[in-house]
């Protein structure tokens, strides 16, 4: 069984995954954090993110760099959505994330365009969604746990432009897939979602089921 995930930057998706990875039993793989990985490796050897020959050259990053704290950091997911447009970049990360899919008993994947191009047949889809302000939010709350000093105005514009680059970039851009239900966290608690989101997996295995 695939289940796939997908949403903008901060909807809560790659919670809602783990969840599901912890209540079907499956393993999880959160795809942001190749292109996370491809974007500290340009940013390491002091090449341009933009320029898709060092984003290319990136792609064969050591897999000792998907454990590193700093691909989590908001840089570096800018970095990320700077080189997720390059559709050499997309393409060489396409198999392992297929491999990861398709491992027998099945896998959850969260990202942005796994339920429209890496996993189009998956069991069930997810779009998971928030408005700006309260993603941003969630964002300030992070970074003021982390013992930082987040600044709102910026947040709320990072965001924005994480958004439109991902979903006007010309490949693959961020889309809701036809059959995917929309989750929107944005008035509902992480056990809220988490429940709404098990409710609407469970409807969609339940109609595949049906003849
Ligand atoms: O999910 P995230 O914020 O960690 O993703 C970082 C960036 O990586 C995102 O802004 C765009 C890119 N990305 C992508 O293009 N396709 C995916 N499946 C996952 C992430």
């Amino acid at each position: 069984m695939i289940i796939a995930v997908d949403g903008p930057a901060a909807s809560g998706k790659g919670t809602i995954a783990r969840a599901l990875g912890r209540h079907y039993a499956l393993p999880c793989l959160d795809t942001g954090l190749l292109y996370r990985a491809v974007g500290l490796s340009v940013l390491k050897a002091g090449g341009d993110p933009d320029r898709e020959s060092d984003a290319l050259a990136a792609c064969t990053f050591q897999d000792s760099l998907l454990d590193e704290p700093a691909l989590r950091s908001e840089a570096v997911g800018s970095l990320a959505s700077r080189v997720s447009i390059h559709q050499s970049v997309r393409e060489a990360l396409v198999a392992r994330q297929r491999v990861f899919a398709s491992q027998p008993g099945g896998a959850i994947l969260d990202g942005r365009d796994i339920a429209t191009v890496i996993a189009p047949d998956a069991d069930a889809k997810i779009f998971v969604t928030a408005s700006v302000h309260i993603r941003a939010q969630r964002r300030f709350s992070d970074g003021i746990a982390q013992g930082g000093h987040p600044d709102m105005d910026s947040l709320i514009a990072d965001i924005q432009a994480r958004d439109t680059r991902d979903m006007s970039r010309d490949h693959a851009p961020l889309r809701m897939a036809e059959g995917a239900d929309l989750l929107d966290t944005s008035d509902l608690t992480i056990e809220q979602a988490v429940q709404r989101a098990i409710a609407l997996v469970d409807a969609q295995l339940e109609g595949r089921l049906r003849p």
